[in-house]
């Protein structure tokens, strides 16, 4: 199984999950993990999965995520690539804020519109978005965070070798 994923990270905390979850890719298996600037079309060749993530910054994906994925071209994920997204983010418990709680009610965080925006560009979604936490704006990350995705990504294949 060829898997793709595709991050973005400005403080290293969504790189670092991006990185434990390729590294657990084991043979037969192959992961390649890439940064917006190094994506061409190229790379969903022969793609069995595609997993896409991004810090959630002001309740929603990086720029560059969210340009990327509007511009691929309408049928780019449509032969057959599985898709999902993951974001991190930061837990309303820690933030502890009544406004900040009504303001994620409204516009909610940043793997949701990617996964859409997979959907939207042919993917067939293969699991709900995830999602890992940071202690605070720039990290650390949550203990336990970077075996949570390890988990995740091999639940996936798990799953799609069943499909
Ligand atoms: C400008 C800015 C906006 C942010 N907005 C949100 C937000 O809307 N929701 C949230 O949970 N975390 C928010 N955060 C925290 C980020 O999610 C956190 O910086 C990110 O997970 C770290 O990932 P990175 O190290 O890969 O950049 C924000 C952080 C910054 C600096």
């Amino acid at each position: 199984m060829n898997i793709l994923i595709l991050y973005d990270s400005v403080f290293g905390n969504t790189e670092q999950i991006a990185l434990a979850m390729k590294d657990s890719v084991a043979t037969p298996h192959t992961a390649v993990a890439v940064k917006p600037d190094a994506f061409s079309l190229e790379l969903l060749k022969d793609l069995d999965i595609f997993i896409v993530g991004s810090p959630t910054r002001a309740f929603r994906p990086t720029p560059a995520i969210t340009n990327l994925l509007k511009k691929l071209p309408l049928d780019a994920l449509a032969q057959g690539i599985h898709t999902t997204a993951f974001d991190t983010r930061v837990s309303l418990e820690d933030a502890n804020s009544k406004f900040l709680n009504f303001m994620v009610s409204l516009f909610g965080y940043a793997a949701k519109p990617m996964d859409a925006l997979l959907v939207r560009h042919g993917g067939t979604q293969l699991a709900e978005p995830a999602w890992f936490f940071v202690e605070g704006k720039e990290g650390p990350l949550k203990a336990n965070e970077k075996e949570r995705a390890t988990i995740w990504i091999n639940e996936l294949i798990a799953k799609l070798s069943v499909l």
